[in-house]
């Protein structure tokens, strides 16, 4: 997959995944509001959808094609193996940061393939899946930022992937917006502190 490595002083590795329409480049400032001393490895979204990169196929806004997501999310799982042992990272340090559709493909990994994620921050997702059951995600932090006013990703899909993560046994919090589906600054510096608490 299309990729941006920078090696870090710490073991820690994140994994940013952007929104639809984005880049691996897009989510770089993120890495250094959350630990400038980690490793980041920044991925581009395999699918394209009207010339914008995503992480896996939708049939329509909010309605995503199952097939695809859980091939996508096997194959995302494939490559972080893959880059670990290419760069020389442990693979079992990897933090997901997703946002948007990067959230959702975050949350897949989490919803499908047991101890693919140390921990995941997951800014404006949505339940990836319904009907299926969770891995065990006991000892996994997942911090979950929202907006109420959000009209791609609704209040109660914020609700339900956090009761399901947390039924799981993720250690789960999530930060509410009086906003809508952008990335704020206060949701950022949130999910700083946040991971001061829980991963650093
Ligand atoms: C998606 O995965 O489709 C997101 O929730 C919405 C988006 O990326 O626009």
């Amino acid at each position: 997959m299309k990729h941006v490595f920078q090696k870090g002083s710490n073991d820690r590795v994140l994994l940013l995944l952007h929104g639809t329409g984005g880049t691996e480049h897009d989510l770089l400032p993120l890495a250094d509001s959350i630990d400038p001393d980690a490793s980041v490895l920044s991925v581009r979204g395999n699918v394209l959808e009207n010339g914008m990169p995503r992480f896996f196929r939708r049939l329509a806004e909010g309605v995503f094609d199952e097939e695809d997501l859980v091939f996508r999310t096997n194959e995302l799982n494939e490559f972080l193996a893959q880059a670990a042992r290419d760069y020389g990272f442990n693979r079992n340090k990897v933090v997901a940061i997703g946002y948007s559709n990067g959230a959702n493909i975050a949350a897949s990994l989490l919803f499908h393939l047991k101890d693919s994620l140390k921990g995941a921050i997951l800014h404006h997702p949505m339940v990836p899946r319904r009907g299926i059951e969770l891995p065990d995600l006991t000892g996994t932090p997942v911090f979950i930022t929202a907006g109420k006013n959000d009209p791609i990703c609704p209040a109660k899909e914020t609700d339900d992937l956090a009761a399901l993560l947390a039924g799981a046994g993720a250690e789960t919090d999530v930060h509410w917006e009086m906003n809508g589906h952008m990335l704020t600054a206060t949701e950022v510096r949130a999910a700083a502190q946040w991971f001061k608490t829980h991963l650093a």
